[in-house]
């Protein structure tokens, strides 16, 4: 499990999942991202990010916007940065 920001990589618009077409896709450009947050088409340069991840004592997942993961950047290996359920 991850927590993707939907922040377009190319000029910060908000993506939106399609649900028939299995992806996110964004309004003003027209990328698209798979459900991992990968680009695939349009302008968007990079994938999408994902924020820190955990399980609370509670069983309550967290996400900790504050703290971001760039693929790119080969931070989705980071264990913060998805969640084995
Ligand atoms: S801001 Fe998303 S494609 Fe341009």
């Amino acid at each position: 499990m991850y927590a993707l920001s939907t922040v377009c990589t190319h000029l910060g618009c908000t993506p939106s999942w399609q649900d028939g077409e299995q992806k996110f896709k964004c309004p003003c450009h027209g990328s698209g991202f798979y459900k991992s947050g990968i680009n695939f088409e349009g302008p968007a340069p990079r994938p999408l990010e994902r924020f820190r991840i955990s399980l609370g004592d509670d069983g309550l997942i967290l996400v900790d916007k504050s703290k971001k993961f760039q693929q790119e950047k080969g931070e989705w290996n980071n264990p913060e940065s998805f969640l084995n359920v």
